[in-house]
């Protein structure tokens, strides 16, 4: 099952992504948490991605694309995956296309975790992050266990830098901009399914799976 989760920065696609790959024991591939990665191991991507995201801009899609196809041909990912955050262009999508039509495959669900702007930019402030394992808390709606200590790996937790306020409006222009138009052409594809993201976190799951298992 190869599924992509689209949607608005916060709207829930990294949830609902983890969900899905322990669900069904797939890979969750999220080029955020690629990048962040790299910037974490002060590789040459990392830097370069850097200047892009703490903006709330998008990284170039040359620096993008390849990194993915280069995962999802990995044996992992023999079963399918869930992309969460690519494509995020056109020209993404269109390449991701080109590489899987010349393996004989293509993706399988759109999902887009609808989410009006209105709820996303206090759901950022709210959210901390485990830039160390990539977890993701909000201080209300996940609070981890050891106020400021991931559960997971017990690292400090932190408010992402492209998670303050001023930079969420300018990652919400660029998703109306440059990705909100994915879903038109996959609707044209005939595989988006839309769930609605302002509801918990457990309904949009279920939402979703009954989607998949339809
Ligand atoms: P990326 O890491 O992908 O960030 P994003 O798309 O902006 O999305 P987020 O991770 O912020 O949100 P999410 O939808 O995953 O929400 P989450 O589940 O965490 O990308 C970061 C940057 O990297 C980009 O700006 C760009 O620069 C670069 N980049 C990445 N991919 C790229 C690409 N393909 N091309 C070019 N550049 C790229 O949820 C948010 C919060 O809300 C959490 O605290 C969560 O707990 C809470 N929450 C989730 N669901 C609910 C719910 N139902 N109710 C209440 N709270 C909820
Ligand atoms: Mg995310």
């Amino acid at each position: 099952m190869k599924i992509i989760m689209l949607g608005a920065p916060g709207a829930g696609k990294g949830t609902q992504a983890k969900r899905i790959a322990d669900k069904y024991s797939i890979p969750h591939i999220s080029t955020g948490d690629i990048f962040r990665a790299n910037i974490k191991n002060g590789t040459e991507l990392g830097k370069k991605a850097k200047t892009y995201m703490d903006q709330g801009l998008l990284v170039p899609d040359e620096l993008v694309v390849d990194l993915v196809v280069d995962r999802f041909k990995e044996a992992d990912c023999a079963n399918g995956y869930v992309l969460d955050g690519f494509p995020r262009t056109i020209p993404q999508a269109e390449a991701l296309d080109t590489a899987l039509t010349a393996i004989g495959e293509s993706v399988d669900y759109a999902v887009n975790v609808e989410v009006p702007d209105s709820n996303i930019v206090a759901r950022m402030s709210g959210r901390r992050a485990c830039l160390n394992c990539g977890a993701t808390y909000h201080l209300e709606h996940i609070p981890t266990k050891v106020e400021g200590i991931c559960d997971v790996c017990g690292s400090e937790i932190v408010l992402r830098e492209d998670d303050k306020p001023e930079t969420v409006l300018n990652r919400l222009k660029v998703y109306h901009d440059q990705t909100q138009p994915l879903i038109d052409y996959y609707t044209k594809k005939g595989i988006l399914k839309e769930v609605d993201g302002t509801k918990d976190m457990a309904e949009v799951f279920d939402a979703i799976i009954a989607i998949l298992e339809k």
